[in-house]
């Protein structure tokens, strides 16, 4: 991590390099964690910080509540890190600080799965508070399913088969994940599918009984019945992982805005779905697959991870 290196070396001085023209500043009077214009090129440049034993050094993805930044620390042999952080008003909102901290709790139970980005550390330090986690480089699926539109068969197979591992040890720990989507997964350099974000991650039991005033995920992927209210088990991820499976093979997304609309209203049956044609130009095996794991009627679907795995194994030796 060179670049880490030297801008600590800097940070320790009381200075920070612009990263286009290489103009060195005083922190002093400098906001961190913000990008700021440079006095010299006005280009952005990020401006740092030390959080207890981390240095956030590079922003790196953000969302509602909190932001993520690429970090190191000696605690992890330099490592590369990620730390999500509150947003400044999250800051203020017990809620927020509740959800970042139990989410960072809840995922570190899952340390010892190479298809999760578990959480290392926790807490709160320099004013911020904190979850870290390995920086897992690679692509955002979203971002590799815009760029490519389709991926190739095997590898939303295997894709498929990584997050059943994942779900599975999920499952295994009393947990159930219920954000299933292309944003919450990256496809790292070595090509191990990998599961971030447990903000909606609860045990299993109380999933059983779930009934939420306010519906979270995102609509594409959810199970008809967190809307319903109806309670969620593995059947209802496995509906999500269809979901996902059939968007990063055909490009898109299963349901169409109009039918998404139609499913909030609570439409279901109002829906006249033509099932076959949403599957036409699939292998025919995938498509007997994706057409059970996409009922509406949770009973309808397979019910356990390893059917699926199964399933998909299957098919890659077919495809091979
Ligand atoms: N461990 C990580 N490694 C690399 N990038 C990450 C990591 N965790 C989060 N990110 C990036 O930050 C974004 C937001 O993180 P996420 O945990 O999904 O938060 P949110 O609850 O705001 O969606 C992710 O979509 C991803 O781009
Ligand atoms: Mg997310």
């Amino acid at each position: 991590m060179p670049d880490a290196q030297a801008a600590i070396k800097l940070w320790n001085k009381g200075m920070v390099r612009c990263s286009s023209c290489n103009k060195t500043m005083q922190l002093q009077n400098l906001q961190p964690l913000q990008l700021m214009p440079c006095s010299n090129c006005q280009d952005m440049f990020f401006v740092p910080k030390k959080i207890g034993d981390y240095f956030l050094y590079e922003p790196s993805g953000g969302g509602g509540m909190g932001s993520v930044y690429k970090a190191v620390s000696e605690k992890f042999s330099g490592e590369l890190l990620a730390i999500k952080v509150l947003t400044r008003a999250a800051r203020e909102n017990p809620a927020d600080i509740h959800a970042l901290l139990n989410e960072a709790r809840v995922s570190s139970f899952f340390v010892n799965c190479d298809f999760i980005a578990a959480c290392l550390d926790s807490g709160y330090e320099d004013d911020e508070y904190f979850a870290a986690m390995p920086y897992i480089s690679g692509e955002r699926l979203d971002k590799r399913i815009d760029r490519l539109q389709q991926l190739p068969e095997k590898e939303v197979m295997t894709i498929g088969l990584h997050l059943l591992a994942a779900e599975q040890h999920i499952f295994h720990m009393g947990y159930l994940y219920r954000d299933l989507k292309p944003e919450n997964i990256i496809i790292n350099q070595y090509g191990y599918t990998v599961l971030l974000d447990f903000g909606l991650c609860i045990p299993r039991q109380e999933a059983k009984n779930c009934e939420e005033e306010f519906i979270s995920g995102s609509p594409y992927y959810l199970p008809p019945e967190r809307l319903l209210g109806q309670g969620e088990n593995a059947s209802s991820e496995i509906y999500s992982l269809g979901m996902l499976m059939y968007h990063a093979l055909t490009g898109r997304t299963y349901f169409d805005a109009d039918e998404i609309q139609a499913l909030a209203r609570r439409h279901i049956s109002g829906l006249r779905l033509n099932r076959a044609a949403k599957m036409q130009g699939l292998r025919s095996s995938i498509a007997i697959l994706l057409d059970v794991m996409l009922r509406q009627e949770p009973n309808e679907r397979p019910q356990d991870f390893d059917y699926v795995a199964d399933s998909l194994k299957a098919i890659i030796q077919e495809i091979d």
